[in-house]
């Protein structure tokens, strides 16, 4: 048997470019496809280069009839909560038509394996914590239910025309390669780590603390900060999974451990050893008050093994990067 073949759908965006790194470092033959809305083509360091659109049936036709594709892994999407609140129709639009789009020329090409970027968002505020994936989902934001329609719409291909599928419902990504070649580079920064990292390096005034009222230990949101490369490294062995046949599957990926967003403060302090002034400010809106993940599920089916289990780990690796970023 030859190289196996991956199509990354949004392969020059953070976690998209990651992945593509860890693919090739591990043999894949990559072709990424990529509109670079927000991502970067120097992100991309390897493999075949498509510049387009997945919406693009014809093109996707071309890529689909040049190689056999043996797997699609899909990156591309809107992801910012607060946004998908403001504007729902260009998040349904592009996550779930878009989806929608590249699963129908993937299986008029008999193309049937697909590794699907899903979200914590799609659970809502938890009944219980850390979430298992058989937590009830009830989506608090557009973006979190544009994930699960795809879901939802993935499930019913399987059942139609045997698509098979892993949906790997990411917490909060985080971290930076240790190459300190690729990073989290986006035009209008809006997570907190890289926000922090920034005010840091005196790039920005303060960082803004969004709600200090919520029902948690020191009023602010606790999130589980999941390493990009650990992201990365699930994909693989999802990828392993369906090459050797296995069925659809969903799992959390999260280290179980949550911290609040003044906890991600002060670590981001004693790490950088700058004061990072803050400010209180409102709630944004669609933030769950706590979002942490059960990933027993895919530690034990798939093997999974984190190699940045703990957020210092991630802080660090972020630092390096945004401290050689212009
Ligand atoms: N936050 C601040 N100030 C900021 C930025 C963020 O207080 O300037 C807070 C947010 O309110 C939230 C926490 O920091 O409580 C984390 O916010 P991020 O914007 O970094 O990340 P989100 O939790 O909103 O969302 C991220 C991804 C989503 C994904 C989600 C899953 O962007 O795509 O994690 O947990 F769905």
């Amino acid at each position: 048997m030859g190289k196996v073949n991956v199509l990354v759908v949004g392969g020059a965006g953070y976690i998209g470019s990651h992945m593509v790194k860890e693919l090739i470092e591990a043999g894949f033959d990559v072709t990424t496809l990529d509109n670079l809305s927000t991502g970067h083509r120097q992100s991309v360091t390897g493999g075949t280069f498509v510049h387009g659109d997945l919406s693009d049936q014809k093109l996707l036709d071309k890529i689909f009839s040049d190689k056999p594709v043996d797997a699609v892994m899909h990156f591309a999407a809107y992801s910012l909560v607060g946004d998908s609140v403001k504007n729902p129709i260009a998040y349904y639009r592009y996550n779930f038509n878009g989806t929608l789009s590249l699963v129908e020329a993937m299986l008029r090409n008999g193309i049937r394996r697909f590794i699907f970027s899903s979200t914590a968002a799609v659970y809502g505020e938890p009944e219980t914590v850390p979430i298992p994936e058989t937590h009830p989902c009830a989506p608090d934001n557009p973006y979190g239910a544009g994930k699960l329609a795809v879901e939802r719409l993935i499930s019913d291909c399987d059942s139609a025309y045997g698509l098979k599928y892993m949906s790997l419902r990411y917490f909060n990504a985080a971290g930076a390669d240790a190459s300190g070649q690729i990073g989290e580079r986006h035009e209008r920064e809006t997570h907190l780590i890289p926000l922090v990292l920034q005010t840091a390096l005196g790039r920005r005034p303060q960082i803004d603390i969004f709600g200090t009222d919520y029902g948690t230990p020191d009023g602010t949101c606790l999130r589980d900060y999941v390493h990009v490369t650990d992201l990365a490294s699930a994909h693989l062995l999802a990828l392993s999974s369906l090459m050797e046949g296995s069925e659809s599957n969903i799992y959390n990926l999260g280290n179980s451990k949550g911290y609040s967003v003044r906890e991600v403060i002060d670590l981001c302090r004693e790490i950088t050893g700058e004061p990072i002034p803050e400010r209180e400010v409102e709630r944004r809106a669609g933030d769950p008050a706590i979002l942490v993940a059960d990933s027993g599920k895919v530690r034990r089916e798939l093997g999974w093994q984190p190699r940045y289990e703990n957020l210092e780990n991630i802080v660090e690796s972020a630092w390096r990067w945004h401290q050689h970023q212009p």
